[in-house]
């Protein structure tokens, strides 16, 4: 560890304390990268008397930063995984650099302005003591020291002991990465990357899509201008084929523009239960004779996630559930909490977000491919719906998976990290 510049001028306070502690701790090859974080951030909770205390690093593309661990100090829990572009919160990305982020009041500092309505109030953070990390010399991440409850005054002693736990952090970064304790981080990327790949191919289909879908409006246009009394009753079958071919086109082509489509809207603080009523509502006039359920044991934690984003996965889920069942029956939504190594990254906990029918179900071949883009089965399906979905979730830090027998139904799971 660094020796603190001001180390020889403080007058034994509690942060001198804390200081020894932090300094004693060091990542026991085997352990998981969170026991020894979790050791660390009752210290640092502690000794700035604050109520959370978050790590986030960097991805590999530097597009975004990813929750590698937040502690709760008044229950100790643990949570991770959940994903914030800087593309989406710009004032904060842009805050000056320096050797801390210092918000006393999250409501007025134009630093927070972005992240305040998604993020802060709902989390009923109030003051912020920020310190990026460092990896190789380069910016790698972002230590997050918040306060819950109103504004508060940061002391020059605790930005300086904020900036310490900072080193501290990245000195611990270093070792678990050398002891290849973090694997996660690693597999994360390699995801993202996967996804990059299919987003280039996607802005590629999305342009394509868009001339196509003039040209489809210049045919259906014209099919308009051929007036329905003119023709013989078998030129009208004709004219209907072409604006129905029509239709089925601008679909796809729609489907694919969105595909394409690299931005990710802005992530909030959501709880799930008002957001999957109105879900439900929303999409009953698109489910004929199906009726949804919704079955939550209780209360389940908040995940940070884009609102319509989320919306479109589940109106992909619930159609495709009433296709399977012929348009009739009941789709259960249940909504667990789910131990962490259902999601992608880390070991902090998850939601599950399960949509279940009782439809045809797939074979093995059809649960293998159903992600890929343009896999369908039916005559009007484009195969982008779950491939949406799944872009959607991964982005979110989630996964989403598929259980299935055939004439039995489908349960699509959607895992995503908890937030708060
Ligand atoms: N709940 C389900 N039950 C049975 N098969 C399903 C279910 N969900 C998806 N599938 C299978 O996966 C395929 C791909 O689904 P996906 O939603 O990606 O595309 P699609 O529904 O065919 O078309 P669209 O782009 O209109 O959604 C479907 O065609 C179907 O074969
Ligand atoms: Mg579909």
């Amino acid at each position: 560890m660094n020796t603190p510049a001001w180390s020889g001028r403080s007058h034994g306070t509690h942060f001198d304390a804390a200081l020894n502690a932090l300094a004693q701790i060091h990542h026991v090859s085997g352990d998981p990268p969170q026991v020894t974080l979790y050791e660390l951030a009752r210290i640092v909770t502690e000794a700035l008397n604050i109520e959370r205390f978050s790590v986030w690093c960097a991805t590999e593309d530097r597009r975004a930063i990813r929750l590698y661990f937040l502690y709760r100090r008044s229950t100790g829990a643990v949570s991770d995984g959940s994903i914030l572009r800087k593309e989406d919160f710009p004032s904060y990305f842009r805050a000056p650099e320096g050797r801390t982020i210092t918000i006393d009041d999250v409501t007025t500092d134009p630093v927070a302005a972005d992240l305040l309505e998604p993020y802060l109030a709902p989390l009923g953070i109030g003051a912020l003591l920020d310190a990026p990390i460092y990896s190789e010399g380069a910016p790698s991440g972002m230590v997050c020291h918040e306060h819950v409850g109103g504004p508060r005054t940061w002391s020059d002693e605790e930005r300086l002991f904020a900036g310490v736990v900072a080193d501290n952090i990245s000195r611990l970064l270093e070792e678990f990465l050398r002891q290849r304790a973090e694997q996660n981080l690693r597999v994360y990327q390699r995801e993202l990357q996967v996804l990059d790949r299919l987003e280039a191919m996607g802005r590629m289909a999305a342009g394509i899509a868009h001339d196509f879908r003039n040209l489809l409006n210049i045919v259906l246009a014209n099919a308009e201008l051929l007036g329905e009394d003119d023709l013989t009753p078998g030129q009208r079958v004709y004219v209907n084929d072409i604006r129905s071919a029509v239709a089925h086109g601008t679909n796809l082509a729609q489907e694919l523009m969105h595909f394409g489509r690299d931005v990710a809207g802005r992530p909030s603080v959501q709880s799930l239960r008002p957001f999957l009523e109105q879900v439900s509502r929303l999409a009953a006039p698109s489910l004929g004779d199906c009726s949804i359920e919704i079955r939550q044991e209780r209360e389940v934690s908040r995940v940070l996630i884009d609102r319509p984003e989320l919306e479109r996965v589940l109106l992909n889920l619930l159609i495709n559930a009433r296709d399977a069942m012929g348009g009739r029956g009941t789709i259960r939504i249940e909504v667990t909490q789910a131990s962490g190594d259902r999601k992608s990254t880390g070991i902090g906990r998850a939601v599950c977000i399960a949509v279940v029918d009782s439809g045809i179900g797939m074979d093995a071949d059809t649960r293998l491919r159903v992600f890929e883009p343009f896999f369908t089965s039916k005559p009007e399906g484009t195969g982008l719906g779950l491939a949406v979905a799944r872009q959607i979730i991964t982005r979110a830090g989630g996964t989403i998976e598929v259980e299935s027998t055939p004439g039995v139904g489908t349960a699509m799971h959607v895992f995503l990290p908890v937030i708060d």
